[in-house]
């Protein structure tokens, strides 16, 4: 997907990002803005400021908004990384390996102020309510982690709750904010809330598929951290006894070489769990754009069908 005709959006973004984390202690607000000077797609801004203009609302009625839905995904990124001990994101050095893990945890803090400081008031529940969901998520993975047993259904209420719902408050504050009507609103928080779905599945696909120097963080993480992903679960349903055991045997272990990752992820593909997720993540794909149908034409409603298909497509 081209993503240079939404330059100027991303510019404005940028600006007031970089506006909101000037101050001091100098060393506190250099940690906050690493990542952002980084890189990083700020998919979530974006579909903030094009659901306000697909409901006919202007971009600088959601701009604070929009930009608080980026501060506090930047803000569990720093956190994420000192969970899952990784060392590399966006492409850089993480913020804990280069501030140490107390900046690193005060950083996230900050940001994650910044949002509620900025955020346009009447979109404050919706970014309250993500964001102790996403506590509650991240919960749930590191739990997960630790059990044999994870289903599918447990697998997607985490999901929905660390990564879908943030992407879901993006859309359905936009649309709030636009103007939109109450089945607009609905509609774009049930995009929202799909591609979000989607999303966290193609990440855990990355994950082990991707290459690192595009991806811009570790590969393979989720493999050494015993993550329960979708794929876990899959193959682990369909592998007959030795490889199941096998495969728990790596997770399980408390790190792994590159052989040990090679070899999960061959197993990984011998279950066909790799094909049954990027199936589930189309599946996803498919609701977005169904709930997008009813909104007027307009080249905001086309950008976000576009990004929906992009979701599932990206290498970053
Ligand atoms: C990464 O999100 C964290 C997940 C929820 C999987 P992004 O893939 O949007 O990360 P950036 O912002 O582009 O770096
Ligand atoms: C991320 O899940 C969810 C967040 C709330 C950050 P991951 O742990 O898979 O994200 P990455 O792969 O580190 O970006
Ligand atoms: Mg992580
Ligand atoms: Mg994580
Ligand atoms: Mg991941």
């Amino acid at each position: 997907m081209d993503f240079d005709r939404f330059k100027d959006r991303f510019q404005l973004i940028d600006d007031r990002i970089m506006e909101c984390l000037s101050g001091e202690p100098k060393r506190l607000y250099e940690a906050s803005r690493h990542l952002s000077k980084a890189g990083g797609k700020r998919i979530r801004p974006l579909i903030c400021l094009l659901s306000c203009e697909a409901v006919g609302g202007k971009a600088d009625e959601c701009l604070e908004t929009a930009v608080a839905t980026e501060l506090i995904h930047t803000f569990t990124l720093i956190h994420d990384d000192i969970m899952d001990n990784d060392e590399l994101r966006r492409g850089v050095p993480s913020v804990h390996q280069v501030y140490g893990e107390a900046t690193a945890i005060l950083a996230g803090d900050l940001l994650f102020s910044k949002a509620f400081e900025i955020s346009n008031p009447k979109a404050m529940n919706v970014l309250a309510k993500a964001a102790s969901d996403i506590c509650e998520g991240q919960q749930m993975d590191i739990s997960f982690a630790e059990s044999k047993v994870v289903t599918e259904e447990e697998y997607l209420e985490m999901v929905r709750k660390k990564t879908a719902v943030l992407i879901q408050a993006a859309s359905e504050s936009g649309a709030l904010l636009g103007g939109g009507s109450k089945d607009e609103v609905k509609g774009l928080s049930v995009y929202g809330l799909s591609i979000g779905m989607a999303f966290q599945i193609h990440d855990d696909v990355l994950d082990l598929l991707a290459d690192e120097e595009t991806l811009g963080k570790p590969v393979g993480s989720d493999v050494v951290e015993g993550k329960r992903s979708l794929i876990v679960i899959k193959a682990l349903d369909s592998l007959n006894r030795g490889g199941r055991e096998e495969l728990l045997g790596i997770l399980d272990k408390e790190t792994n070489t590159q052989e040990e990752i090679a070899r999960a992820v061959s197993l990984f593909d011998e279950s066909k769990a790799i094909t049954y997720c990027k199936n589930k993540a189309k599946h996803f794909i498919m609701s977005a754009k169904k709930a997008l149908e009813q909104l007027p034409k307009s080249d905001a409603k086309n950008d976000l069908m576009e990004i929906a298909d992009f979701i599932v497509q990206r290498k970053k």
